[in-house]
Protein backbone atom coordinates (compact mmCIF):
# COMPACT_ATOMS: atom_id res chain seq x y z
CA UNK A 1 0.00 0.00 0.00
CA UNK A 2 2.02 3.22 -1.23
CA UNK A 3 -0.53 5.57 0.08
CA UNK A 4 -3.85 5.35 2.29
CA UNK A 5 -6.37 7.78 2.64
CA UNK A 6 -6.55 8.70 5.61
CA UNK A 7 -8.60 11.14 8.78
CA UNK A 8 -9.71 11.03 12.06
CA UNK A 9 -12.81 10.71 13.76
CA UNK A 10 -14.92 9.93 16.29
CA UNK A 11 -16.94 6.81 15.65
CA UNK A 12 -20.10 6.24 17.48
CA UNK A 13 -20.97 3.29 20.08
CA UNK A 14 -24.02 1.49 19.72
CA UNK A 15 -26.25 3.09 21.08
CA UNK A 16 -25.78 6.59 19.41
CA UNK A 17 -25.33 4.75 16.03
CA UNK A 18 -28.66 3.11 16.93
CA UNK A 19 -29.97 6.92 17.17
CA UNK A 20 -28.07 8.06 13.95
CA UNK A 21 -29.77 5.34 12.17
CA UNK A 22 -33.14 6.57 13.68
CA UNK A 23 -32.88 10.24 12.38
CA UNK A 24 -31.26 9.09 8.85
CA UNK A 25 -34.14 6.50 9.25
CA UNK A 26 -36.97 9.17 9.17
CA UNK A 27 -35.30 11.71 6.55
CA UNK A 28 -37.23 11.97 3.28
CA UNK A 29 -35.58 11.79 0.49
CA UNK A 30 -35.82 11.35 -3.23
CA UNK A 31 -35.05 8.43 -5.30
CA UNK A 32 -31.37 8.13 -6.09
CA UNK A 33 -30.55 9.76 -2.71
CA UNK A 34 -28.02 7.15 -0.41
CA UNK A 35 -28.31 6.33 3.25
CA UNK A 36 -24.90 6.36 4.81
CA UNK A 37 -24.23 2.64 5.69
CA UNK A 38 -25.10 1.68 9.27
CA UNK A 39 -21.21 1.10 9.89
CA UNK A 40 -19.63 3.82 8.20
CA UNK A 41 -21.67 6.78 10.32
CA UNK A 42 -19.15 8.94 11.98
CA UNK A 43 -18.26 12.18 12.91
CA UNK A 44 -14.77 13.48 10.98
CA UNK A 45 -12.45 15.74 13.13
CA UNK A 46 -9.90 16.12 10.60
CA UNK A 47 -9.57 14.60 7.03
CA UNK A 48 -6.07 14.17 5.96
CA UNK A 49 -5.81 12.64 3.00
CA UNK A 50 -3.33 10.49 0.75
CA UNK A 51 -0.54 9.69 3.08
CA UNK A 52 2.50 7.63 1.84
CA UNK A 53 2.33 4.52 4.00
CA UNK A 54 5.99 5.97 5.10
CA UNK A 55 4.75 8.95 6.73
CA UNK A 56 1.85 7.23 8.71
CA UNK A 57 3.93 6.55 11.57
CA UNK A 58 4.43 10.49 12.16
CA UNK A 59 0.72 10.91 11.68
CA UNK A 60 0.43 7.94 14.43
CA UNK A 61 2.51 10.32 16.61
CA UNK A 62 0.17 13.20 16.49
CA UNK A 63 -3.21 11.34 16.97
CA UNK A 64 -1.12 10.06 20.20
CA UNK A 65 0.24 13.01 21.60
CA UNK A 66 -3.64 14.78 21.77
CA UNK A 67 -4.74 15.76 24.94
CA UNK A 68 -8.65 16.06 25.64
CA UNK A 69 -11.20 14.66 28.16
CA UNK A 70 -14.42 12.91 27.30
CA UNK A 71 -16.85 15.58 26.20
CA UNK A 72 -20.32 15.10 24.65
CA UNK A 73 -22.30 16.89 21.59
CA UNK A 74 -25.48 17.41 21.31
CA UNK A 75 -27.05 16.67 17.85
CA UNK A 76 -30.35 18.62 17.28
CA UNK A 77 -30.73 19.56 13.97
CA UNK A 78 -30.32 18.12 10.55
CA UNK A 79 -29.30 20.40 7.40
CA UNK A 80 -28.82 19.83 4.02
CA UNK A 81 -25.37 21.22 2.53
CA UNK A 82 -25.98 22.31 -1.12
CA UNK A 83 -22.37 21.65 -2.34
CA UNK A 84 -21.14 18.07 -1.34
CA UNK A 85 -25.05 17.28 -1.67
CA UNK A 86 -25.79 15.91 1.54
CA UNK A 87 -28.09 15.98 4.65
CA UNK A 88 -25.85 15.59 7.96
CA UNK A 89 -27.09 15.60 11.62
CA UNK A 90 -25.44 19.01 13.19
CA UNK A 91 -24.39 19.89 16.87
CA UNK A 92 -24.23 23.54 16.64
CA UNK A 93 -23.28 24.69 19.45
CA UNK A 94 -20.10 22.91 21.22
CA UNK A 95 -17.67 23.53 24.35
CA UNK A 96 -15.05 25.69 23.84
CA UNK A 97 -12.94 22.56 24.77
CA UNK A 98 -14.60 20.50 21.82
CA UNK A 99 -13.35 23.68 19.96
CA UNK A 100 -10.23 23.84 21.25
CA UNK A 101 -9.35 20.21 20.77
CA UNK A 102 -10.46 20.51 16.91
CA UNK A 103 -7.66 22.95 16.90
CA UNK A 104 -4.86 21.71 18.25
CA UNK A 105 -5.23 18.77 16.25
CA UNK A 106 -5.52 20.83 12.64
CA UNK A 107 -2.75 22.70 13.93
CA UNK A 108 -0.42 20.02 14.61
CA UNK A 109 -1.44 18.29 11.53
CA UNK A 110 -0.69 20.98 9.56
CA UNK A 111 3.23 21.45 11.49
CA UNK A 112 3.44 18.59 9.10
CA UNK A 113 1.38 20.05 5.98
CA UNK A 114 -0.98 17.91 6.52
CA UNK A 115 -4.86 18.64 7.01
CA UNK A 116 -5.81 22.12 6.17
CA UNK A 117 -8.53 23.30 8.67
CA UNK A 118 -11.49 24.53 7.76
CA UNK A 119 -12.91 27.54 7.42
CA UNK A 120 -15.29 27.15 10.61
CA UNK A 121 -16.03 23.95 13.08
CA UNK A 122 -19.22 21.98 11.93
CA UNK A 123 -19.67 19.43 13.83
CA UNK A 124 -21.75 16.73 11.59
CA UNK A 125 -22.56 13.10 11.10
CA UNK A 126 -23.08 12.84 6.45
CA UNK A 127 -26.36 10.73 7.04
CA UNK A 128 -27.50 10.78 3.06
CA UNK A 129 -25.38 11.66 0.29
CA UNK A 130 -26.41 12.18 -3.28
CA UNK A 131 -29.08 14.48 -2.09
CA UNK A 132 -29.67 16.94 -4.86
CA UNK A 133 -31.74 19.56 -2.95
CA UNK A 134 -33.14 20.02 0.12
CA UNK A 135 -35.58 17.64 1.18
CA UNK A 136 -38.44 18.97 3.38
CA UNK A 137 -37.26 18.42 7.19
CA UNK A 138 -39.36 17.07 9.95
CA UNK A 139 -38.38 18.55 13.72
CA UNK A 140 -35.12 16.31 14.03
CA UNK A 141 -34.86 13.34 17.58
CA UNK A 142 -32.18 14.93 18.97
CA UNK A 143 -29.53 12.96 20.26
CA UNK A 144 -26.33 13.07 22.23
CA UNK A 145 -23.01 12.00 21.68
CA UNK A 146 -20.36 11.09 24.24
CA UNK A 147 -17.17 10.99 22.68
CA UNK A 148 -14.60 8.97 25.30
CA UNK A 149 -12.49 7.99 22.19
CA UNK A 150 -11.15 8.92 18.44
CA UNK A 151 -9.57 6.91 16.02
CA UNK A 152 -7.40 7.58 12.64
CA UNK A 153 -9.82 5.67 10.21
CA UNK A 154 -8.85 4.10 6.40
CA UNK A 155 -10.79 5.00 3.70
CA UNK A 156 -11.09 2.69 0.82
CA UNK A 157 -12.90 4.39 -2.01
CA UNK A 158 -12.69 1.59 -4.56
CA UNK A 159 -15.84 0.27 -4.38
CA UNK A 160 -19.40 1.79 -4.66
CA UNK A 161 -19.37 2.57 -1.06
CA UNK A 162 -16.79 3.23 0.83
CA UNK A 163 -14.61 0.94 3.24
CA UNK A 164 -13.79 2.83 6.53
CA UNK A 165 -10.95 0.42 8.72
CA UNK A 166 -9.74 1.58 12.24
CA UNK A 167 -6.35 2.36 12.11
CA UNK A 168 -5.73 3.58 15.54
CA UNK A 169 -7.64 4.56 18.76
CA UNK A 170 -6.77 7.21 21.51
CA UNK A 171 -8.51 7.40 24.79
CA UNK A 172 -9.59 10.77 25.78
CA UNK A 173 -8.72 11.21 29.17
CA UNK A 174 -11.05 10.94 31.39
CA UNK A 175 -10.35 13.34 34.59
CA UNK A 176 -14.35 12.53 36.07
CA UNK A 177 -15.77 15.61 33.99
CA UNK A 178 -17.45 15.28 30.90
CA UNK A 179 -17.27 18.49 29.32
P1 LIG B 1 -17.94 14.20 6.03
O1 LIG B 1 -17.25 14.05 7.33
O2 LIG B 1 -18.55 15.55 5.82
O3 LIG B 1 -18.92 13.10 5.76
C1 LIG B 1 -13.84 10.33 4.98
O4 LIG B 1 -13.75 10.55 3.61
C2 LIG B 1 -14.51 11.49 5.66
O5 LIG B 1 -13.74 12.67 5.51
C3 LIG B 1 -15.90 11.77 5.11
O6 LIG B 1 -16.81 11.59 6.14
C4 LIG B 1 -15.87 13.17 4.59
O7 LIG B 1 -16.84 14.08 4.86
C5 LIG B 1 -14.54 13.71 5.02
N1 LIG B 1 -13.91 14.27 3.83
C6 LIG B 1 -13.71 13.67 2.65
N2 LIG B 1 -13.07 14.46 1.80
C7 LIG B 1 -12.85 15.61 2.44
C8 LIG B 1 -12.22 16.81 2.08
N3 LIG B 1 -11.67 17.01 0.89
N4 LIG B 1 -12.18 17.78 3.00
C9 LIG B 1 -12.74 17.60 4.21
N5 LIG B 1 -13.35 16.47 4.61
C10 LIG B 1 -13.40 15.48 3.74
Amino acid sequence: MASQRLFFALVPDEATRERIVGVAAALRLEAGSRLVPRNNLHMTLAFVGEVPSPQVPALLQVGGEQRMDPFRLRFADTEYWPKPEVVVAAARTFPDAVLGFWQRLHRDLASHQWALAPKRFRPHVTLARKVPQAPVFQAMSSFDWTAREFSLMRSDTSGSEPAYTVVATWPLLDDGEIT
